[in-house]
């Protein structure tokens, strides 16, 4: 073997540590593999004294030092789209090092100018972990489906969400009560905002819509609604339908402009994004001529993200040095968005009204007013005085018309919530 590849690792938390015992216990597996060996000749983490439950060598309290010296390739798993994780990756490009990251939030803002900068120096920047954890969908869409263009990709990309709406649906509980389930068993963040609220899914999606289309990373234009309105109603009424309801990231080519959405969505229970399990992952491509592929598996955690960290680390160690969106960065266009409003689709609309003569016509007519018409509709009465819940299936609309019809039915003094819509997927 030729000589060995140096590796600095910055960040030993969860997916750092995964990935120094992944090359401890294979390490002369995979550098076989890479065909030189790999030997981390770095390390560095906040605390020094923390008990990691593996050997802490070549430690320096200061990770902007990894970039620097003679490291052939700085991982970056601190995280965070701006601070310390972004100096260091800048540092390490401009040093000439190969970088391999976790962090979907740098990329998804950074983007472009960090491909701009690796390039610049000859070098590359790997980040199949920051998508979909374990699941190669990165070199899928970089390497794997090009030759037919991809149409569509959607997938439910936070573990944490998918949790939380497989309990809901399993248990009957509210979003409330299994969130505060998940953060006791360490599932959701003490602070859940990212995830519940799609931001996370956001930063995933305008990457693998990046690798997808050719295009700068844009997280502004991506449309996000999380999951925190969603009801054990709703669920329930999913599934009389026939559907489950998933968070789901979509980008999709229209014309010559790019859809990019996160929200919660009505997913036919036999659809293979419906059988996507607890904290699971799952990513459909529509790839043109050569069909639909679907890939599932675990999207977080230490084995999985640390696998594919392991994956890029080797394979830039062989050499490969694939452009970091998988073209010059110079070829990657800006494609306007698409309009989302006029996004076409079946909705399932839930009101919660009060029991009295007209709410019903009223609903109706501000409905055909704004040329909404409706497909299925369930009414269901509860306890004497309180409110009753309304859900309608309407045939294919615009998000646009639905929305004006929603707001003016919002309005009445007999509708006692927020009106809840939510796409049927086709
Ligand atoms: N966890 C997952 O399943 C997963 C999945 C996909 C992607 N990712 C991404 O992977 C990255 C790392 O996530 P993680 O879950 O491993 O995070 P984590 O467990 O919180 O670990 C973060 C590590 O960074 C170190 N660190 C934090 N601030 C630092 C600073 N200012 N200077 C030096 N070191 C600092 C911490 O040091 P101490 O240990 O000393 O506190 C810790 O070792 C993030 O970008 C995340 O989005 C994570």
């Amino acid at each position: 073997m030729t000589s060995s590849f140096k590796i600095a690792i910055a960040g030993l938390g969860t997916v750092g540590g995964g990935v120094v015992k992944a090359l401890a216990l294979r390490g002369e597996d995979l550098s076989r593999r890479a065909g030189r060996r790999l030997e981390i000749v770095g390390v560095s983490a906040r605390d020094k004294n923390k008990a990691r439950g593996f050997a802490v060598k070549g430690w320096t309290d200061d990770p902007l030092s990894l970039a620097k010296g003679d490291a052939d390739m700085v991982v970056e798993l601190i995280g965070g789209e701006e601070g310390i994780a972004r100096q260091l990756v800048e540092t390490a490009l401009a040093n000439k090092k190969h970088v391999v990251t976790a962090n979907k939030a740098l990329l998804a803002k950074h983007g472009l100018q960090l491909a701009q900068l690796a390039e610049k120096n000859g070098v590359t920047l790997k980040f199949e972990a920051a998508a979909a954890g374990g699941i190669p969908i990165v070199k899928a869409l970089r390497e794997g489906l090009i030759a037919h263009g991809v149409d569509a990709v959607k997938g439910i990309l936070n573990g944490t969400c998918n949790y939380i709406l497989t309990e809901m649906e399993s248990s009957g509980r509210s979003f409330a009560d299994v969130l505060k389930e998940a953060q006791a068993k360490g599932y959701a963040e003490a602070d859940p905002t990212l995830d519940v609220g799609g931001g996370d899914t956001a930063h995933k999606l305008a990457l693998l819509a990046s690798l997808a289309f050719g295009t700068v990373p844009n997280l502004d234009a991506v449309a996000v609604e999380g999951i925190e309105h969603i009801t054990p109603d709703d669920i329930a009424f999913a599934s009389e339908f026939g559907y489950r309801i998933k968070l789901l990231g979509v980008a999709r080519r229209i014309g010559n402009k790019i859809d990019q959405k996160v929200h919660p969505a009505m997913v036919k229970v036999r659809a293979a994004l419906a059988n996507v399990p607890g904290a699971a992952n799952g990513v459909l491509v529509d790839a043109g001529e050569a069909g639909s592929f679907f890939f599932s598996g675990r999207g977080a955690g230490e084995a999985p993200t640390a696998s594919a960290v392991i994956a890029d680390i080797v394979e830039a160690a062989g050499g490969v040095l694939s452009p970091v969106f998988g073209r010059p960065a110079s070829d990657l266009s800006r494609l306007a968005p698409a309009d989302g409003k006029q996004a076409v689709s079946s909705w399932y609309l839930r009101f919660e009204v009060l029991d009295v003569p007209g709410v019903l016509a009223s609903i109706a007519g501000h409905l055909a007013e704004a040329g909404v018409s409706i497909e299925s509709m369930i009414q269901r009465v509860r306890a004497p005085g309180a409110p009753v819940a309304i859900v309608m299936i309407t045939h294919e609309t615009a998000q646009a018309a639905v929305e004006r019809a929603l707001k003016a039915i919002a309005a009445s003094d007999k509708v006692r919530a927020r009106p809840c819509m939510i796409p049927m997927e086709s």
